[in-house]
């Protein structure tokens, strides 16, 4: 199709943005779990970069050998920073070490503290776009925690008496903060080392995670309780992919699954979706796989998760294929099979410039409202993309310039598919289920890329219920 012609189709559906995201201001109550934590945000230019690994006497030999994507010395870390600068990739590493953590610490030092944790970003989210309760489970809440949520009385956690109360006031003396480094590299930065050149292909981050209490599950039974008595529309769920299989990490998913199958069945009106999350450890990923992906109604997955994924239920050769070729097609084809083998009812990806919905016939939400809720997902995401927050002012400044890429891809996979209305509406259907698909809107220079997918996830769900 001609371009223009179709960008501007595009853009014509993006219209309808504003009045719908007014809608979310009648929705009643969300809870999000339950992962928070504070992200220590440090930009690493190429240049400060070479310094560490030179003053480590690292070779690239050695820094591309990796044994383990975890860090128990300063050489991991350096390797995984090593890896996502030079390959434009995230990827979140697990500290357990807090010597090796207090290097980091004082050699990167951090630029700000932000909220972190999909849990956290997504209630942070969700409470600015003027839901009228949004619980965020935290089990650490001291000041510094507290000061990283949004100073909205709408967001709503629990102080150690299990009072409710804005999650911004509380401050739980005896809780510690827990925070991640976020390491941000940006596209084009160059790494010069024994005479190679290295250029980061694409903004992104490493994350490297100390953090006692999500790394163990631990939940808050105060939260736990009151939620049993409120209304929820939505339950929004995250924070399993730090656990570790040698640190009982299987055993605490199973007990998780039975927390939220108690949940599930005492809400039987309540949707519960899932944020899958980088999982780096393979028994991890293959328990949620099969103790928490079944019982949730609803997934968010990236790119990225989707080929982690496929590896974990034996499907070693899609996964080569859809590394090898990062397309619509081939990663619909793959969350096709994930939830084929899983039976999960709804499975949302979310690509570079491109958002795609699976779902099954008889959803609760309908194609239509899950095309309004993604575009209106798309919108949100830009605003923090461009200014970093997501409030009413932040979205009314986004322009709606839609994706070339993901125009391309959507126009490939409706050829592929051989369903013209897929590129023109965006609806359309994949083996026995319903295909939702949007190109997304372009953002360049993002000023943050940390939480995009929690955005997308959580707006794209709730903005999809019918008000
Ligand atoms: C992971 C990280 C957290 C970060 C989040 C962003 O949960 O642990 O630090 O904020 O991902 O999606």
């Amino acid at each position: 199709m001609d371009t223009p012609i179709f960008k501007q189709l595009w853009q014509e559906k993006y219209q309808i943005v504003p009045n719908n995201l007014k809608k979310l201001k009648k929705l009643n109550a969300v809870a999000t779990g339950f992962n928070a934590n504070i992200d220590a945000v440090c930009f690493l230019s190429g240049q400060k970069l070479k310094a560490l690994i030179e003053k480590a006497g690292l070779t690239i030999d050695e820094l591309t050998h990796i044994e383990r994507k975890q860090i128990l010395d300063e050489k991991d870390f350096l390797k995984g920073v090593f890896k996502t600068f030079t390959l434009g990739i995230a990827e979140e590493w697990i500290c357990e070490n807090e010597s090796v953590y207090e290097w980091i610490r004082a050699e990167l030092g951090y630029d700000k503290l932000q909220i972190g944790g999909q849990g956290g970003i997504m209630a942070n989210v969700l409470s600015s776009v003027g839901i009228k309760k949004v619980f965020a489970h935290t089990n650490s809440l001291p000041k510094m925690q507290a000061d990283t949520f949004l100073k909205n009385d709408n967001l709503i956690s629990f102080d150690e008496n299990g009072v409710a109360k804005p999650a911004y006031l509380i401050d739980r003396k005896n809780d510690i903060p827990l925070i991640h480094f976020i390491i941000e590299f940006k596209r084009g930065d160059i790494l010069e080392l024994e005479g190679k050149t290295f250029k980061c292909p694409r903004a992104n981050r490493f994350i490297a995670t100390y953090d006692p209490l999500n790394l163990k599950l631990v939940l808050d039974e105060n939260f736990m309780r009151a939620m049993k008595s409120e209304k929820l529309d939505f339950v929004i769920l995250s924070g399993f992919h730090a656990l570790q299989e040698k640190n009982d990490g299987i055993a605490l998913i199973k007990k998780a699954a039975e927390r939220i199958k108690e949940w599930k069945n005492a809400a039987p009106e309540t949707l519960f979706h899932l944020e899958i999350a980088s999982t780096q450890d393979l028994g991890i990923r293959k328990a949620i796989v099969q103790n928490i992906v079944p019982i949730v109604d609803s997934v968010g997955i990236n790119e990225r998760e989707t080929i982690d994924l496929l590896e974990v239920i034996d499907q070693k050769a899609l996964a080569k294929r859809c590394n090898e070729q990062t397309t619509a097609e081939n990663l619909l084809k793959a969350i096709s099979i994930i939830k084929e083998k899983t039976g999960i009812k709804r499975v949302q990806l979310h690509m570079f410039g491109l958002y795609m919905t699976l779902q099954d016939k008889d959803f609760v939400l309908s194609l239509e409202d899950n095309f309004n809720g993604m575009l209106c997902a798309a919108v949100v995401a830009a605003a923090k993309a461009k200014t970093g927050k997501t409030d009413d002012g932040s979205i009314k400044k986004v322009v709606y310039d839609v994706s070339d890429v993901g125009l391309i891809e959507l126009d490939s996979l409706s050829i592929a598919l051989g369903q013209p209305d897929l590129a023109l509406k965006g609806i359309g259907h994949y083996r026995l289920w319903n295909l939702v698909a949007i190109p997304t809107i372009l953002i360049e220079n993002p000023l943050t890329l940390v939480g995009m997918g929690d955005t997308i996830s959580a707006l794209s769900l709730v903005c999809a219920k019918k008000m």
